[in-house]
C-alpha cells in the first residue's frame, strides 16, 4: 500500500464533505473505500456525504454503529456502509457478506482494522488524522492504496475541491 495522493488539509466538517463529493462520481461497483481514523474523526460524516451525493433521491444515512452494515440501492450498484468497530472476529465480516460485497458493490468501511487478513487488496484507504499542533477540529486526510488508485485520483481535482470551501464563519462575515 502506497500513498496515492498528497495529504489534504481538512480544516472543518465542510471540507470533509467537499472531499466526499469530489470522490463520489469516480466510485462504483467493486470499489472499496476503507475509512480509518480515531473515534469522532469524521468517517461517518464522510460516508454520509458520499452516499447522499450518489443517491438519486434524498436519503437518510444513519451511522451503522449498531447494525454494523447499512445497505443502499445506489445508481446501478449497491452501496454498503459498514462500521466494524463492534466486530468480534474477522470471520463475522464474511458472515455479513462483506467479502462478496467487496466484489460487487461500492463498499465504505469504517474501522477496517477489524478485517484483519480479510482486508481487500485493491481498496483505497482514506485516513483522517488530527493535524499535528493544529487547532481543534483541524484534520488531515491521507489517501493510500494500490498504484491504480493514483491514476484514478489524478483525474480528480481533490485539492481544488477542498480548497474551494469557504468556512462557515467566513460566509457569515461576508454575507
Ligand atoms: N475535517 C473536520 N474537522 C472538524 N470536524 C469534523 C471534520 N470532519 C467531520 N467533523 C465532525 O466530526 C464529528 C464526528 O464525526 P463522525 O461521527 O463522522 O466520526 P466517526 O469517525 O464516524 O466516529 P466513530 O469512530 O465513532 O464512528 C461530526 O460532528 C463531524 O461534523
Ligand atoms: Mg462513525
Amino acid at each position: 500500500m502506497e500513498q496515492v495522493h498528497p495529504p489534504l488539509a481538512l480544516p472543518g466538517a465542510d471540507t470533509t464533505e467537499a472531499l466526499a463529493l469530489a470522490l463520489a462520481p469516480a466510485l462504483g461497483a467493486g470499489d472499496v473505500l476503507l475509512l480509518e481514523g480515531p473515534i469522532g474523526a469524521g468517517k461517518t460524516h464522510f460516508a454520509r456525504a458520499l452516499i447522499q451525493a450518489l443517491m438519486p433521491e434524498p436519503e437518510d444515512v444513519p451511522s451503522p454503529t449498531f447494525t454494523l452494515v447499512q445497505l443502499y440501492d445506489g445508481p446501478g450498484f449497491d452501496i454498503w456502509h459498514a462500521d466494524l468497530y463492534r466486530l468480534g472476529h474477522p470471520d463475522e465480516a464474511i458472515e455479513l457478506g462483506l467479502e462478496e460485497a467487496f466484489e460487487t458493490a461500492l463498499c465504505l468501511v469504517e474501522w477496517p482494522e477489524r478485517l484483519g487478513s480479510a482486508r481487500p487488496q485493491g481498496a483505497l484507504t482514506l485516513r483522517l488524522a488530527h493535524a499535528p499542533g493544529g487547532k481543534d477540529g483541524r484534520e488531515v486526510a491521507f489517501l493510500s492504496g494500490s498504484g491504480a488508485w493514483r491514476k484514478r485520483l489524478a483525474a480528480l481535482d481533490l485539492q481544488g475541491a477542498v480548497a474551494g470551501v469557504v468556512p462557515a464563519g467566513e460566509k457569515a462575515r461576508h454575507g
